[in-house]
């Protein structure tokens, strides 16, 4: 029977960087995936399939309407066929790379369902043929996350679809209803919407990311509106009637009330995802998972079982590809013997639409819960030279700041390219900085992150351009 020190199940960001930090330190490594592809959601169904529709979807737009304003006569059509094919063979570099890196590291790779069979043994099912067990002196379970479906809303993928079935669509709806107002919805019924859909967006709550900075949230409302989406907060979606051409939803106030009826082309599910654990034999090991179905662990990754680790979507945090990958390398390195360590207060999260939202550490909500005293530093794009002569205004960037100590607690942006500008604070915050910090640090000229140095001038009052 082969003999590892280390088994990963799932190669997703979180279960494929594990593998290669451990190998790195010298552990022997193998992965277990029942995809076809290594990569995960993230790769196959998640980040960059999303992104390569936003990439390409933001530039059809950008010459149908932009481009005339800066004298660029052009005349787009849509090729959809093409454009997925375009997000299609993105994926396929993706993931033919984790391939590449696994097998760069000499990490043994296993097809098939995954499950712990008893202590340090993994039990490997593939599609056909016989399963076979392997010995691994630590296991760690890196099996994400799966879609949360709305009872009784039956997802089939080409009406009423999840995400998966909304990076796929083979024709453009004309009536698409998005079923929540977070990061799934927005950047998804953003790719539409560029490509001629109108949106609308059910959310429960009564802002769109609900997450966010109150501020941002309601900024991004805005810019989306004049976008051309029309929200409905404080709404739910109860049913979806599929028997006729035309999809029946019935919406109805959140908090209860008049129901209504409104027609669509595709009904886009996205309330949320769910850690997977299914299939692993988790239970019968004895592993211990919280009331939300995630696996329980320590701040080494370690649950209950000793030898069984967990990581990436299916522990507690955010679902999120980077920080699932830094829980990878964390886990390899106390595995290896090393400290590894991830600190939570300075994970970035972005969505990826236009303009961007970018935020790193606590809102402004969470400091006043908290009872810190937090001084604010505000800046517009509409006062940043760049964006004003790209005409990129929409925006601004946030910086709140401890009132005593001056150290930064939470930076929030809307406005083009701040997916990018989020790393600067976030590794300021890594390194404790204070705004003063950042206002003192020269930032090239004329660029967009000159409107983070103002935004931390403006936490003492002494921005220079406003
Ligand atoms: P996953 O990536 O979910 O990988 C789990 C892997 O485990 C899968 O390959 C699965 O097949 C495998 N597996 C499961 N069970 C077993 C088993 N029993 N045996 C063997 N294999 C098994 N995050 C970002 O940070 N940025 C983004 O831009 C972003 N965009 C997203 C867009 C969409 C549409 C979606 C759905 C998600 C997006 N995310 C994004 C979230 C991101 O994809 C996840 O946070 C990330 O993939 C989690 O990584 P993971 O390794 O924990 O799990
Ligand atoms: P989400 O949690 O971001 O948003 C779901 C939204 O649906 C929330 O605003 C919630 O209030 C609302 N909602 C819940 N139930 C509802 C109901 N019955 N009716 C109407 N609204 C309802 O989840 P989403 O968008 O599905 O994404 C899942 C996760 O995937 C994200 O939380 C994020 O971690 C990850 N992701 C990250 C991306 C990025 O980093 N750019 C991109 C896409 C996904």
């Amino acid at each position: 029977m082969a003999a590892y020190d280390v088994v990963v199940i799932g190669t997703g960001p979180g279960g494929y960087v594990a593998a290669i930090r451990a190998a790195q330190l010298g552990l022997k490594t193998a992965v277990v995936e029942k995809w076809p592809t290594f990569g995960g959601t993230c790769l196959n169904i998640g980040c960059i399939p999303s992104k390569a529709l936003l990439h390409a979807s933001e530039l059809y737009e950008e010459a149908g309407h932009g481009f005339a304003d800066m004298g660029i006569g052009v005349d787009p059509k849509l090729d959809l066929a093409k454009m997925l094919a375009f997000k299609d063979e993105g994926v396929d570099g993706n993931v033919k790379g984790v391939e590449f890196l696994l097998k760069k590291n000499k990490i043994d790779t296993y097809r098939g369902v995954g499950a712990v069979a008893g202590p340090g043994k993994v039990k490997i099912t593939p599609e056909s043929g016989d399963a076979q067990e392997i010995d691994a002196k630590s296991i760690i379970i890196a099996t994400g996350s799966d879609i949360v479906r709305l009872p009784g809303i039956e997802i089939d993928e080409k009406r009423v679809i999840s995400s998966t079935g909304a990076l796929t669509l083979s024709k453009v709806p004309k009536r698409l209803i998005v079923v929540g107002g977070g990061v799934i919805g927005l950047e998804l019924g953003s790719v539409w919407r560029r490509l001629g859909s109108e949106v609308t967006v059910v959310e429960f709550l009564d802002r769109i990311l609900p997450p966010e900075d109150g501020e941002i949230s309601r900024q991004f409302e805005r810019i989306l509106k004049k976008q051309g989406m029309t929200f409905r907060t404080k709404t739910k979606v109860t049913s979806v009637d599929t028997s006729g051409k035309t999809l029946k939803v019935t919406l109805e106030p959140a908090e209860g009330g008049e129901a209504e009826v409104v027609d669509a082309d595709v009904v886009l599910v996205a309330i949320g995802r769910r850690p997977y654990t299914e299939g692993l034999g988790l239970e019968a090991a004895g592993v211990e998972m919280d009331e939300r179905g995630r696996i329980k662990t320590d701040d080494h990754f370690r649950t209950n079982i000793p030898g069984i680790y967990a990581i990436g979507d299916v522990i507690t945090g955010p679902m999120l590809a980077h920080k699932a990958e830094d829980e990878g390398v964390a886990a390899a390195e106390i595995i290896a013997g090393q400290a590894g360590h991830v600190n939570y207060e300075a994970i970035p999260s972005v969505v990826y639409t236009y303009p961007e939202v970018a935020s790193v550490g606590r809102t402004e909500e969470q400091l006043k819960a908290d009872g810190v005293a937090y001084k604010v530093g505000k800046f517009p794009f509409t006062a940043n030279g760049r964006a004003k002569v790209n005409r990129t205004t929409d925006g601004f960037v946030k910086i709140l700041a401890d009132k005593t100590t001056d150290r930064v607690l939470g930076v929030h942006m809307i406005g083009p390219d701040v997916g990018t500008m989020i790393a600067e604070v976030t590794l300021g915050m890594e390194f404790g900085a204070a705004a003063e910090d950042i206002a003192r640090t020269c930032h090239a000229h004329p660029t967009l992150s000159e409107a983070v140095k103002e935004a931390a001038l403006a936490v003492d009052g002494r921005a220079i351009h406003m």
